[in-house]
């Protein structure tokens, strides 16, 4: 999932920035979807009077996730307006429109420590996993993460993902799941689901754009097993791009697309700002950096229109 953007402008923007920039993917076989395709109806809806219960406070680039199960907004993590990063986890019910904290198990009050601009989404798995995902991301003390964590939507705890050391340790990466994916049945010991990664800013500065990874994530997410989820990173660097940092992304089937942010620097303001567009397809090992589309920005929301979808 992507980063948020709690910009109302900005998101609707960028949603049309996907729309547009979609019609140069390949959606199945290779068919691309008309440069005409018009932007389908967008409408934001203010629940702000509606909800109880106690929100987040503001938050920047907290990791943003969705359970259709229960109908609940996950929020974890984030940088306050003081500039720290948090580690609080926020759940609004759609259906009640109540915010909440979890209330985990016995045993299990372990949390991820504090951290922004992490990537991650959706880790749905049949009966084994039902949870979101957070990779990396931004430490109090401005340094990039490596560890994995995964929020069980079902009883409402964390678990760190047993993890190889040596994979990519970022904050501001693009990537994520697209949970219209169908997980891998032959995964072991149970299904598995695959997450991407591009660029980011690691320990020296931001990293190429097509510094890609591929991360695949396995095990039992359960209260009764409660340290059984591990996962393995592969590097597949694809094509060769700007290091960027503050650019915004998303993924599609086994592509992920970054848009955005500012070149060869950590300071993203919105003076830096460019135009690039990449898309890294993971399955034939291809990338592409579209002409560009939109006007120059930073933190983009971007989200894919499946309207193009069979
Ligand atoms: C949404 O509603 C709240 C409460 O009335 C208001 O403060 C806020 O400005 C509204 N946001 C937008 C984008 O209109
Ligand atoms: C499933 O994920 C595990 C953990 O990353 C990995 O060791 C295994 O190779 C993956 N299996 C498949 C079929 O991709
Ligand atoms: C970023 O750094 C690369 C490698 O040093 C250089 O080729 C490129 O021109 C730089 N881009 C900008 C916008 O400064």
């Amino acid at each position: 999932m992507a980063r948020p953007s709690s910009h109302v402008n900005n998101s609707f923007f960028a949603a049309i920035f996907a729309v547009c920039l979609s019609s140069f993917l390949p959606v199945g076989h290779a068919q691309s979807i008309s440069t005409n395709t018009p932007v389908p109806p967008l409408q934001w809806l203010n629940l702000t009077n509606l909800l109880h219960g106690s929100g987040p406070p503001p938050l920047k680039d907290a990791s943003i996730g969705y359970d259709p199960d229960s109908r609940s907004l996950l929020i974890f993590g984030g940088e306050s307006q003081g500039g720290f990063p948090q580690s609080q986890t926020y759940l609004l019910n759609l259906n009640t429109l109540i915010w909440s904290t979890p209330t985990p198990p016995d045993g299990l009050t372990n949390t991820p420590p504090p951290r922004s601009a992490a990537i991650g989404g959706s880790d749905f798995a049949a009966s084994y996993r039902h949870g979101h995902v957070v990779i990396g991301g931004k430490d109090a003390n401005g340094q990039p993460l490596s560890d994995v964590w995964e929020f069980d939507y079902v009883n409402h705890f964390w678990t760190q993902v047993g993890i190889p050391p040596g994979g990519p340790s970022r904050w501001s990466a693009s990537g994520g799941i697209d949970v219209t994916v169908a997980f891998d049945p032959t995964g072991l010991p149970t299904p598995n689901n695959t997450f991407y990664l591009a660029g980011g800013v690691g320990t020296k500065g931001p990293a190429v754009v097509s510094d890609t990874w591929v991360m695949k994530i396995t095990g039992t997410l359960s209260s009764n097993l409660a340290n059984d989820v591990s996962a393995s990173w592969t590097h597949q660097p694809i094509g060769s791009y700007p290091a960027v940092a503050g650019d915004g992304g998303t993924v599609i089937g086994q592509q992920v697309v970054a848009i955005g942010g500012c070149e060869n620097t950590t300071s993203v303001t919105a003076s830096c700002a460019q135009q690039g567009s990449w898309v890294f397809n993971f399955g034939r090992g291809s990338s592409i950096a579209p002409g560009p589309c939109a006007a120059p920005r930073i933190g983009p929301a971007v989200v894919a229109n499946m309207n193009g979808r069979r």
